[in-house]
Order: C-alpha cells, then structure tokens, then sequence
C-alpha cells in the first residue's frame, strides 16, 4: 500500500517535470509533490536519480582511436575492492561525485568532489554496480545502456538512490570521522547459487511486464510474480530492473572492513521490506544507519527477439562479473560523500522523494554535466568476443 501511494504521488510530481519537448523551465521540480504525503509517520525517505553521463565520443588523431574521455563512468574500476589497480577485474557502472578514481580508497571525498551527477549538490558520494550484457546465440556480447527510471525523465541512465529513516534521530547518517570516510560493499561479485529471495532479500530483479515500468505495484522485492533473485527467464517487454538494498546496522566504530561488508549487518530476521526500516540490530552491530537502497533500470527492449536468445531456452543476460547466467552476483557500493551533516538532517527531518527544503539541489542538465576523465578507456558499446577483462568475477 505504502509504496502504491509513493508511485501515485510521484507521478503527479513528474508532470510539471518535464515540458513536452522534454526540456526544462527551472520551476522547482517538486512543487506539487506530496503535500501531506504518506510519509509513515515522522519517517524521511530520500528518492532521486545520479545520472551516468553518455559517453561523449572524441577522435583522438594521436591514438587514432575514436573512445570516450568523458563521463562519470562505465569503466573497468573498483577502488573498494582493487583499489590503484588499473583497470580493475570487471566493468562497473558508477554514478556520483567526480572525486571517483582508482585510488580514492580512504578520503572522506566530500572534501575532493567538485560536482556530482546527483539530485542533491551535497551528496558527493559514489555508487555503482555491475553492468549487464546481452550475449546473442553467435557468442558476441553487447552492453544492455541504463535508461532513466520513472519519475526522473531527465536524467541519463544512471542509478536511482534511496535513503530511508524511521523518523528524526533514529538513524545515524554514516557521517566521515575526518580525514575518512565510510564505506560498504554488498552483495557478493562471484556468487552464483541462490540466497533465496524470500529470506534475504538484499538484491532482486523485476521483469516489467508492460512498458512504462507496468506491471507491479508491489515495492522492490515483494512481488511474487515479477521479482526474482535470478535474472528474469522470459523477455520483459519494458526493462528489467536491480535493486540492490544495503545493510541498514552498523558497528559503531569502523569506517570500512576488509571485506567491506562486516562492519554492516542487516537486522536480526533479515531485511524487512524496503522503506519500512524496522527490525532489531544485532548487538555485535547496534547503530541503525539509513537503510540505501540502489536501482538500476537496464533498457533490454532491443534485446528481446527470441530468434537472438540461447537455443536451450535460458535467458541471454549477463552480468560484467562473469555471470553467465544467473544474476545472483549483481552487488552494490557505496562510498558515502555527503557534505557535513547535509543527510543526517535530511533524514531527521522529514525529507520526502525530492522534497527537502534542506537540500539544495540541481537541474538534470547541470547534474549531466559533471564528469571525470576516463581512465580505463576500452571497447564498451560495440560488439565484442568476451567481456570486459575476460568474464572475471
Ligand atoms: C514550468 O512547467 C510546469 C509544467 O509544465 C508549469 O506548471 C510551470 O508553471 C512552469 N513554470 C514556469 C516558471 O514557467
Ligand atoms: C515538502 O515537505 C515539507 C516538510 O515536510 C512539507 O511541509 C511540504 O508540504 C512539502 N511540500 C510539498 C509541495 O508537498
Ligand atoms: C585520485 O584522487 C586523489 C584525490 O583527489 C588524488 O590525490 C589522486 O592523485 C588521484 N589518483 C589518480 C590516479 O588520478
Ligand atoms: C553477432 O550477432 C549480433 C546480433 O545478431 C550481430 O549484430 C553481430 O554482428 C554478430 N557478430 C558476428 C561476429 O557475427
Ligand atoms: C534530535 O536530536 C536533536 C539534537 O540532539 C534534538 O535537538 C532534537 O530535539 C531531537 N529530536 C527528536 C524528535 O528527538
């Protein structure tokens, strides 16, 4: 019911979003949204979108190559996980601050960034997830482009971002303890067995069965038709969505594991469902931080003639980490970046969607402008015989 009433409110909001001509007026995109909304009480839950700027193409006469210098980013990265190797085991998609490179693994990067692809100014942090990819019945691959969620016409691509809060001082919004900052991994690159959606639902995928993002009103994970641990087996006419949803306890004290995953905890009995934020913490992780929550929504439309699908009737997406078949190694980070205390106020005091009067935010086409240099330049969009840095998890 929750999240049926945010979809329905949102969609009033989008209408003054974007003029016809799919340009912009400046007026403030939030005006008519949600007065009064459903907001479960004193809770805050931020929704907003970080563009992945499109690859701008630019001839390079002393390479003579034709690649992209410019976009914050798909490239093969990973400064949690390998951090100063160039390029990293498998392609990422990565929304954010421009303080993103291959050897950021310990700055508090609010104090590096200069611009971000998000909604919000403040929020300098990075995301990012695994790619996907068709694989046609010859064996070449082709990277399936992100496409803007519902709701945020103007964005490229990109990833969606939530931050949800029971109410004022219930959470602690991560926070840098200067000169670093927090950091969380989840999801795990080389799993491929099932964790089973219904106990521990930290990342799942739904198959919209209509276009426009129809077909569910259940909210991420909970609908037993559409959404599924697993890749989807059958075409999805309007996309296929990830969501990826992160830990929401906290130890207290450490900024980042070796792992990246065991300084969080997800409540004792799991996760519950997304935007509700209940659930007891483990007392070896007694701090509840804002439950985030990643989405990724993969324009598979091009991809769904049949004839082109694996003969043995299987599925033909896969993931950059060398996931052949089942989806289950899609995983999340996060490098928190918010400026000062910009989200713990955010969620204290009851910022909704894109309604916060405590933050200051941008224009879709000013976010698309913010970029780093491309560092790990590759072949990402064309045809290719394996997939970037050779299916390694
Ligand atoms: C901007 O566009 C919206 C939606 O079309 C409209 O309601 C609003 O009045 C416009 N604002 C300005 C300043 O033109
Ligand atoms: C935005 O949120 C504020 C604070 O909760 C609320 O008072 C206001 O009505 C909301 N604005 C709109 C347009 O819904
Ligand atoms: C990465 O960013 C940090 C901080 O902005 C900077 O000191 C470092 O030189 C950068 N490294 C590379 C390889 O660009
Ligand atoms: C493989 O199949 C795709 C999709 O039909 C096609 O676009 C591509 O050119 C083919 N590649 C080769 C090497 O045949
Ligand atoms: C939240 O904490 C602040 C600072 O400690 C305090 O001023 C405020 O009253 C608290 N709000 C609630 C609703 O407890």
């Amino acid at each position: 019911m929750f999240w049926y009433a945010v979809l329905i409110l949102a969609a009033h909001a989008s209408r003054a979003y974007s003029q016809s001509d799919g340009s912009y007026n400046g007026s403030d995109l939030d005006a008519p949204m949600l007065a009064g909304g459903p907001r479960g009480g004193q809770g805050a839950m931020l929704r907003f979108g970080c563009s992945q700027v499109h690859p701008r193409h630019t001839y390079s006469a002393a390479h003579h190559t034709d690649f992209c210098f410019c976009q914050v980013v798909i490239e093969r990265l990973d400064p949690l996980v390998n951090p100063h190797m160039n390029p990293s085991a498998h392609m990422h998609q990565i929304v954010g601050g421009n303080a993103f490179n291959a050897s950021m693994p310990l700055e508090d990067i609010s104090q590096l960034a200069t611009c971000t692809t998000c909604h919000f100014t403040q929020d300098l942090s990075n995301y990012w997830t695994a790619n996907l990819y068709f694989r046609a019945r010859n064996g070449t691959y082709k990277r399936v482009p992100q496409m803007a969620n519902q709701f945020n016409d103007g964005d490229q691509g990109g990833i969606t971002i939530y931050y949800t809060s029971p109410g004022p001082n219930a959470t602690t919004a991560f926070k840098p303890f200067r000169p670093q900052g927090f950091r969380m991994l989840t999801g795990d690159s080389t799993r491929r067995t099932s964790e089973n959606l219904g106990k521990n639902m930290q990342q799942c995928y739904r198959c919209f069965s209509e276009p426009n993002f129809g077909g569910s009103m259940y909210s991420p994970c909970f609908d037993p038709k559409w959404d599924t641990d697993h890749l989807p087996m059958q075409d999805c006419p309007g996309g296929i969505r990830s969501n990826i949803i992160f830990p929401l306890c906290w130890d207290g004290k450490s900024l980042d594991s070796p792992d990246h995953r065991e300084h969080v905890a997800y409540p004792v009995g799991g996760p519950p469902s997304f935007s509700v934020v209940t659930g007891t913490c483990p007392e070896s992780h007694p701090v509840k931080i804002p439950q985030v929550m990643l989405e990724v929504n993969w324009d598979t439309r091009d991809f769904n003639d049949e004839s082109e699908w694996p003969e043995d009737g299987s599925q033909p997406f896969v993931l950059s980490t060398g996931d052949e078949s089942t989806g289950y190694g899609q995983h999340g980070d996060y490098v928190f970046g918010w400026q000062d205390d910009s989200l713990q106020l955010a969620m204290d005091n009851q910022c909704y969607l894109r309604n916060c009067s405590r933050l200051p935010s941008q224009m879709p086409p000013d976010k698309n402008r913010c970029s780093v240099p491309v560092t790990a330049p590759e072949n990402i969009d064309g045809w290719m015989d394996v997939l970037p840095g050779g299916n390694m998890g």
